[in-house]
């Protein structure tokens, strides 16, 4: 999982290669590297750490030259060094390449390619490409370089097996950039004589937001005034660009000082642009009719961390509303858990990037298994959207802080919006309960808009407890979830151990760990669980724990007698509840990790879109 661009134009290339990679050190932010052609050979500059280290050795090396291509770096194939940072190249060190993906045949490829003379110079999968290429320039023939230098890649993706997208320069043709995408994103950025490509918009979009999504099995190739695509047997394809409504304003962080803390801002906006096109989109992008709603009969949803935690929260919606059953299963699972073939069934496949190995696995499951696929993404043109027959987007803009926030809930929205119109459509609701919840629902986003005024109570409180080893976080029914991505949310920036639990199962076990001191955040809002959850909190504070209610305003009172602080939120439904508390949590966790001085949005050891298995 790694981040490419590539840059060929009038201009020298490295300032756009930085730049671009500064907006794609999401992906990966191990090491990163350049290789720019100059005169009549490559130079490359890698460093170890964020961009920001390889700006400053650029700086120092001054590397120029109008094409060029570059990669920021999550070690899959070796530790992060400089040795195994991209550009990675052959053994003449002109033909230079740079991949985000996995190789899977790359050992044996290798083996065959060190019997054949050549010297490998890193531990990563990605050096037998470099090889392969510079084995197979000596195989085909063609009229000229750049046509030669072509075939010799498309034999090359022909032998490699495996998710990847790479991008390649060559010293002998520096008037164009080869780029390759096979189950790893990549696009390319149509501008004014010059042009981009690149594993994600953002990286180019300061330039241009004219863009090609190009489809698994397609090459192109870049100059400075055209992009050409090729398919698998060679013939070119003419593809369509896209028109791309994120201005990069949105793509920055708006004056806060992490991409979390806007994020968490966005959401109002989010779940408003979401919601604006759902009652439309639901009816179209089902692309079934009546008779089609009525027969699903199961669901199964299928994703990955945070965005698993908002498929839970669909299965209480789906059930409850459409009518239909449905199962929850991590991707990774649910791709090697024996499924059995059913009739009207349809996959939900719920991911931000669209792009996560493991969902688009279990999407590439379903479909043999013959269901019906529907992806909740937000990623326009990413694998995942084009996995599926139907797809409804989160219109969240892009999420760049490794936490999902805006994502989360524009995900829980859709779900909710989806099994709304879905009950509706089957008769499992009538008329006059679909119109109060899609009241409640078109309501929320003014909602959010109030809950966000809690950022200060949650701030204040974290500053006793910040430092604890340990924290513990408890709902019930839809609020369940909630409590499993408030520990997830914690852990993940701050690094402090966090557990979520349905407040039923601590007595079972999970109470064993509260010890004198220890948070414990109960999602608590008045409701048919409310004194449920009064006597989880007396059980817990019982074992001398620190207990923070999230309640709402008509549970303010009697949360506070069993409670050591209470976080009082705006209510709403039953089911809409959650999308406000979340929110509480999502501040907890930013203050906490602020406080103890973590790198919020790049949190050590993640990326943004994992898109390996
Ligand atoms: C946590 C987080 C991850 C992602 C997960 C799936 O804050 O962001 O747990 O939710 O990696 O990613 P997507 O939604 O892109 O499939």
């Amino acid at each position: 999982m790694c981040g490419i661009i590539g840059y060929i134009g009038k201009k020298n290339s490295v300032p756009f290669l930085i730049e671009g990679l500064k907006k794609l050190e999401y992906r990966g932010y191990d090491s990163a590297g350049i290789a720019v052609a100059e005169k009549a050979t490559v130079r490359r500059v890698r460093a170890v750490g964020k961009v920001a280290e390889l700006e400053k050795a650029a700086l120092l090396s001054d590397p120029k030259g109008n094409c060029g291509i570059g990669h920021t770096r999550w070690a899959t194939h070796g530790k992060p060094s400089e040795e195994n940072s991209h550009p990675h190249t052959d053994c003449t060190g002109e033909v230079v390449v740079v991949h985000n993906g996995i190789i899977e045949n790359y050992l044996p490829l290798k083996e065959k390619l060190q019997a054949l003379g050549h010297t490998f110079q890193s531990e990563t999968d990605t050096e037998v490409i470099a090889h392969l290429i510079e084995e197979n320039l000596k195989r085909v023939s063609a009229d000229n370089e750049e046509q030669r230098l072509l075939r010799a890649v498309m034999k090359t993706s022909d032998e490699l097996q495996g998710a990847f997208a790479y991008g390649v320069l060559w010293a002998k043709t520096p008037q164009q950039i080869i780029g390759v995408k096979n189950q790893s994103p990549l696009t390319v950025g149509l501008g004014e004589g010059e042009n981009f490509l690149a594993s994600d918009v953002p990286a180019f979009l300061k330039y241009t937001n004219k863009v090609l999504f190009l489809e698994d099995g397609q090459t192109v190739v870049l100059r400075e005034k055209s992009a050409k695509v090729y398919g698998l047997d060679g013939q070119e394809i003419k593809v369509k660009p896209v028109k791309i409504s994120w201005d990069q304003k949105t793509a920055e962080k708006g004056g806060y000082d992490h991409f979390m803390l806007k994020e968490i801002y966005d959401q109002p906006q989010a779940l408003e642009d979401t919601l604006r096109t759902a009652k439309a989109d639901f009816v179209r992008i089902l692309g079934l009719k009546t008779e089609d709603l009525r027969r699903i009969k199961n669901v199964y949803l299928v994703a990955c961390g945070t965005a698993y935690h908002a498929a839970l929260i669909g299965k209480y919606y789906l059930e409850n509303f459409a009518g239909v059953t449905a199962s929850v299963d991590l991707a990774s699972e649910f791709k090697y858990r024996t499924i059995p073939p059913a009739k009207d069934t349809l996959c939900i496949a719920v991911s931000q990037s669209g792009e996560t190995a493991d969902t688009l696995g279990a999407v590439k499951k379903a479909k043999e298994l013959g269901f019906k696929r529907l992806a909740i993404c937000n990623v326009l043109g990413s694998g995942l959207t084009r996995a599926c027959g139907s797809v409804f987007y989160t219109h969240c803009g892009p999420e760049i802080s490794v936490a999902s926030t805006k994502a989360f809930t524009s995900q829980i929205i859709s779900l909710y919006a989806l099994a709304i119109f879905l009950g509706h459509a089957s008769g499992n609701i009538s008329q006059s309960q679909f119109g109060k919840l899609y009241k409640e629902m078109m309501a929320l986003p003014k909602a959010v808009a109030d809950t966000l005024k809690i950022e200060y109570d949650v701030r204040h409180l974290t500053r006793k407890i910040y430092k604890a080893e340990r924290f513990i976080f408890l709902g019930r029914n839809v609020d369940y979830p909630i409590a499993l991505e408030g520990a997830l949310k914690l852990k993940e920036i701050s690094y402090s151990s966090a557990e979520g639990f349905a407040a039923g199962e601590i007595k079972h076990g999970p109470i064993s760990i509260i010890d004198k001191g220890t948070p414990v955040l109960v999602l608590m809002p008045k409701n048919h669980l409310f004194d449920k959850m009064l006597s989880a909190c007396q059980e817990c504070r019982a074992r001398g724990a620190w207990v923070v209610a999230v309640t709402t305003p008509d549970g303010a009172e009697e949360a506070a007698a069993v409670t050591d602080k209470q976080i009082v939120v705006p209510k709403a439904s039953e089911y809409l509840q959650p999308v406000l508390d979340v929110i509480a949590l999502q501040f907890f966790a930013y203050w906490v990790a602020k406080r103890l001085g973590r790198d919020i949005d790049q949190p050590r050891n993640l990326a943004k879109s994992v898109t390996v298995e």
